[in-house]
């Protein structure tokens, strides 16, 4: 758990609430956290949906592994501390999107329950909801595919730490979604998730 480190600092609340932006952009703001090895279709399913709900009328927002590790996580590499702190850093700017009522698609190989559960937490704490979307993909499926060629650097042993093949990755226990992706199209999975967001209502009107 990280510590806080500056004291004397307070929430500051503000005179428009988050029922009042629902209203304003009429929908609610939501996490779905996509999870799974590298290769197993987590930005790919992401783009699918958030091209979907563009044309449903709601507005979403892609945070993505290797987008964010780009920018604001660049100082973090892929020892287990700083996958956490990744983790631990887009789950609080995921938190921060749906609070502003944005239906917002986090795609990162977050391969630690520990850290996945906290982020589910935080979400918990303020009310929030928090979707896991397990990306399951068999190894040798997200292998196969390799869309990078990091699996072949990583078998050559040009990359350590490669999740799946010499780090971990450990499966989520009760996932609200499940998409197999070596066994469904693209286009069954974006509607699983649609189906789902529907059901339990995540896009209804305010
Ligand atoms: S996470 O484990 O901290 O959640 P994240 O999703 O942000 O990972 O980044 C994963 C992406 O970084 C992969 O899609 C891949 O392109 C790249 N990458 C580079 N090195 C590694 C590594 N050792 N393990 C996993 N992914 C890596």
């Amino acid at each position: 758990m990280t510590k806080q480190k500056a004291t004397n600092v307070h929430w500051h609340h503000g005179e428009i609430s988050r029922a009042d932006r629902a209203r304003l952009i009429k929908q609610r703001g939501a996490t779905l956290w996509f999870t799974g090895l590298s290769g197993s279709g987590k930005s790919t399913v992401a783009v699918a949906l958030e091209q979907r709900l563009y044309e449903m009328g709601h507005l979403s927002y892609r945070l993505d592994g290797d987008n964010i590790r780009l920018g604001i996580n660049k100082n973090l590499g892929f020892s287990a501390e700083d996958r956490a702190e990744n983790i631990r850093r887009i789950g609080e700017i995921a938190k921060l999107f749906a609070d502003t009522g944005v239906i917002t698609l986090s795609s990162f190989i977050s391969p630690y329950r520990e850290d996945r559960d906290r982020v589910r937490e935080i979400h918990g704490a303020a009310e929030l909801t928090f979707i896991e979307v397990f990306v399951d993909c068999p190894l040798a499926e997200a292998e196969k595919r390799d869309p990078k060629g990091l699996y072949k650097k990583a078998r050559a042993g040009e990359i350590k730490n490669f999740t799946g093949i010499d780090d971990p990755y450990e499966a989520p226990l009760n996932p609200e979604i499940h998409l197999q992706t070596a066994d469904m199209t693209l286009e069954e999975e974006v509607e699983t998730v649609i189906g789902y967001l529907q059901q339990n209502g995540y896009l209804g009107e305010q």
